[in-house]
């Protein structure tokens, strides 16, 4: 697949996707330095997750594991999870309150933005052992990230010339955003599953307009959406991030033929909607290159942090909130929600499975490309029905442009140097 060690793109508008790029080492090896170590905001976590000075939590970005945590000034750290002495993980809980963290093996120990702060032993005992005279204690901390946060979420970043969260997320995502986080919102609940698939897969998945009303099958059957839901895909300029969404369905008699009979369902709750946000948009999803998606299913909100583990696999951190004013019966019904999303979700276990079957398939197929035309080929713009795969050429135009492979044809992929013309093309 590779033409001088790159994979072979045959076509410029990135309609054609080389499968190997699911299942090569090299490729993923190559997606962790010039992605999730490249000029990208990484989705962290939710800053309620951490509301007071020392809260933490432990993540990942991309494979590399990191801290975060709120500091004595409020301020939010993120760092490598990964001592300055020997390498050993520091933080071993998933979440706490620390005042500050000690790893465990010699005991080195860290304030709460990453810097060392103490060493044993530093001059040894009885005059033996000891580092050199020259240790110098303030060029051994942690390796930080760059944060910023937009409303409740953070982000990191390892690059230091990242440009501006804002920027990167663009009007059109801001927007979503904007209405996701309404009101401050609080953790529910986590959900995590490994899905034997390739992060990309589940990437794609999240940008395909198309498969809703025909993977998801159960849903259109409850009445969740319909086979042909009214909405769109907005996509920020350069096609990175895409924001989905779709109207509610009016109920127009839920009952379906099935096998002849009809049916409908006995307890028609978890498919209650209240449009709490006035807009009429039922589902409501962002995809924000490259680790996340923010959801709301009728109304049940949650994020959707993606962590790589290797080519054939990827495990997916669901955080489920809700506003923090909600009363009773609106906690009650995000909570009877929850039958659609996370690993045993009607909706959301047929995504991961589509991942799943992708890569079953994927392996040893020597020149294997997909094919993706619905909604037209050719240019990437954003658009105003569902029934296209313009999101998911605008991921791997994003991808391609920061991996470095380009497809004959295709204008430079640097696109602060595209004109108006290549940003769609
Ligand atoms: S590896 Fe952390 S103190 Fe030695
Ligand atoms: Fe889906």
């Amino acid at each position: 697949m590779h033409d001088s060690d790159h994979p072979v793109w045959p076509a410029a508008d990135f309609s054609r996707v080389p499968r190997a790029v699911f299942t090569d080492r090299r490729v993923f090896d190559r997606e962790q330095e010039r992605i999730f170590q490249g000029p990208v905001w990484l989705f962290l976590g939710l800053a309620c997750e951490i509301p007071d000075p020392g809260d933490f939590f432990t993540t990942y970005g991309g494979t590399t594991p990191l801290v975060v945590n709120r500091a004595e000034d409020g301020s939010i750290h993120a760092f490598v999870n990964r001592c300055a002495h020997r390498g050993s993980l520091v933080v071993r809980e998933l979440r706490g309150n620390h005042r500050n963290h000690t790893c465990v093996y010699h005991r080195w120990c860290y304030d709460l933005e990453g810097n060392l702060i103490g060493v044993p032993y530093r001059r040894g005992a009885g005059d033996k052992g000891g580092l050199p005279a020259d240790f110098d204690i303030g060029r051994h901390g942690l390796c930080k990230l760059e944060v910023a946060t937009y409303k409740g979420a953070i982000f990191g970043s390892f690059d230091p010339d990242v440009e501006p969260l804002a920027d990167y997320l663009g009007e059109e995502l801001v927007g979503p955003l904007d209405r996701f986080f309404t009101k401050p919102v609080e953790v529910m609940g986590y959900m995590r599953q490994r899905i034997d698939a390739n992060w990309k897969a589940y990437f794609e998945n999240l940008n395909d307009g198309i498969h809703a009303g025909l993977l998801h099958q159960q849903a259109v059957m409850m009445g969740l959406w319909g086979n042909t839901p009214k909405g769109g895909i907005v996509l920020d300029k350069y096609g990175r991030h895409s924001h989905y969404f779709i109207e509610y369905l009016e109920d127009d008699g839920r009952a379906t033929e099935f096998f002849g009979k009809k049916l409908s369902l006995a307890d028609e709750a978890f498919i209650q909607w209240v449009d709490e946000w006035g807009d009429n948009i039922s589902t409501d999803t962002m995809s924000i290159f490259p680790n996340v998606m923010f959801a709301t299913v009728s109304n049940f909100l949650m994020t959707e942090q993606i962590r790589l583990t290797g080519p054939d696999e990827f495990e997916l951190l669901s955080t489920v909130v809700g506003y923090v004013d909600d009363d009773e019966e609106r906690r009650a019904l995000r909570q009877r929600q929850v039958a659609w999303l996370g690993p045993a979700g009607y909706v959301a276990l047929e995504d991961s499975e589509s991942g799943v079957l992708i890569q079953r398939a994927a392996r040893g197929q020597g020149k294997a490309y997909s094919s993706m035309g619905y909604g037209g080929t050719g240019s990437i713009d954003s658009v105003d029905h569902v029934l296209s795969e313009v999101g998911v050429r605008g991921f791997w135009r994003y991808y391609c442009y920061l991996m470095g492979y380009r497809p004959e044809g295709a204008p430079p992929l640097d696109p602060a140097t595209w004109t108006a013309a290549e940003r769609t093309r």
